[in-house]
């Protein structure tokens, strides 16, 4: 990733929400001699946020602007003050196609983490949505029923998840052995979860699981 920084003007990488990812941030910032990343060409984007305000304790900009503002990439954060999801999806949506490059009149991220709750969901895209049985056309869409509180967020569509060039799932926990055995071993049940239908056009797919999220693997995927 480092070299990859390197040789490109701006890198856009955008982050998971959640816990999960939250050692892993503070790992990358506090060992630049073992992750010498060149954060001023680097632009973080937030994949999914919560309508909430930044200093709420549910708002993932709340927890991440903390521990990136000792680096100086640039922060592209929702901008959480309008009251409605669809303004919010939109405003976001329109900041996204003018500051990251386009493959295919679609603006790709170079990296784009993600998490995956115990019911399969990832970013906010959740079982039983619509963007599963006809998806998006939009870029980030608005969520007014989560089933994780706060009901009100915004997320990536899967058209705009798809289109990445490195996409990595994080999962950790027992919890979420059963989605990541499904997926990982393509069960038919697995396409109920939204993280199933993480596909990217051209781009790779990297899961990393911790042990217990492991667990129910079988071998021959391990
Ligand atoms: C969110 C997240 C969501 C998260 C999963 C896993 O804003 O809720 O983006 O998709 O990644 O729910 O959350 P944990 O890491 O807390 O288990």
């Amino acid at each position: 990733m480092c070299a990859d920084i390197a040789a490109t003007k701006i890198f856009s990488i955008a982050l998971a929400g959640g816990t999960t990812p939250m050692n892993a941030y503070k790992q990358l910032i506090d060992n630049p001699a073992r992750y010498p990343i060149e954060w001023s060409r680097v632009q973080l984007l937030l994949s999914d946020e919560r309508l909430v305000p930044a200093n709420h304790p549910d708002s993932n900009q709340g927890q991440i602007q903390p521990i990136f503002s000792h680096t100086d990439a640039q922060c592209i954060w929702p901008d959480v003050s309008f009251a409605m999801p669809a303004l919010t999806a939109q405003a976001y949506e329109q900041v996204i196609f003018e500051r990251v490059p386009s493959v295919n009149k679609i603006p790709q991220l170079d990296i784009l983490l993600l998490g995956i709750g115990p019911d399969g969901h990832t970013a906010s895209i959740f079982p039983d949505s619509q963007e599963l049985i006809s998806p998006s056309e939009r870029l980030v869409m608005p969520v007014t029923n989560a089933p994780k509180p706060p009901p009100n967020r915004i997320s990536f569509t899967l058209r705009l998840i798809n289109a990445s060039k490195h996409i990595l799932v994080l999962a950790t926990g027992e919890q979420k052995a059963p989605v990541v055995k499904a997926v990982l071993t393509q069960e038919k049940s697995a396409l109920a979860y939204p993280i199933a239908h993480v596909k990217p056009d051209q781009g790779s797919v990297l899961w990393i699981v911790d042990e217990s999220a492991a667990s129910q693997l079988p071998q021959s995927v391990l």
